[in-house]
């Protein structure tokens, strides 16, 4: 296997893990945690998925750029001369981690206080706040990955 090679799997395992959890989490386990549980259950349910599941986006978060910006020097010789669908991939990578930090630093906490103090109403209006930032970034993780595979065209 060559280094671009290793280089490339990493980049595309880690954008895997990432939009397919967000994937997962919004199409399958929301709808499938709202008819089997009572809103106690189903918050605490989330706070332990989206604890474990952010370790993982932050070994994407790290991956991808160091990765990415290998195979820029290896295989473009640095960002000039890259072509235009890399750039639009920095750009979208950089909207989803604010997303990503925004729901990591804020609303986590909010929702572990409200869990802590078995304050659901609250509890619940800090889920659909995470709730719709994460389906953002399913978005825009989707709408990156259509474009790295529509490469040949832009
Ligand atoms: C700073 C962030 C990033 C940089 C510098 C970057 C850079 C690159 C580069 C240079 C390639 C290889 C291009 C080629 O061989 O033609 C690539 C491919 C790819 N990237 Fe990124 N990337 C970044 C973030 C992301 C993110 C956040 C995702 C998805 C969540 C992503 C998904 C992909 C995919 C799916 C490919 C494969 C495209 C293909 O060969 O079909 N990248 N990226």
């Amino acid at each position: 296997m060559t280094p671009y090679a290793v280089t490339y799997a990493l980049h595309l395992l880690a954008a895997l893990v990432w939009v397919g959890g967000m994937f997962f989490a919004w199409m399958i386990l929301r709808p499938a945690a709202v008819s089997a549980l009572e809103a106690p259950a189903r918050l605490k349910l989330w706070l332990e998925v989206f604890q474990r599941f952010f370790y993982w986006v932050w070994a994407a978060v790290i991956v991808l750029p160091i990765t990415g910006v290998g195979m820029l020097n290896l295989r473009f010789s640095g960002f000039e001369t890259a072509p235009r669908y890399v750039h639009i991939m920095i750009g979208l990578y950089i909207a989803m981690l604010a997303l990503f930090l925004r729901v990591q630093a804020l609303q986590l906490p909010e929702l572990r206080r409200a869990v802590a103090a078995a304050d659901w109403p609250n509890g619940g209006a800090v889920l659909g706040r995470i709730r719709r930032l994460v389906g953002i970034n399913l978005i825009l993780g989707l709408l990156l990955i259509s474009i790295a595979a529509a490469r040949p065209s832009l």
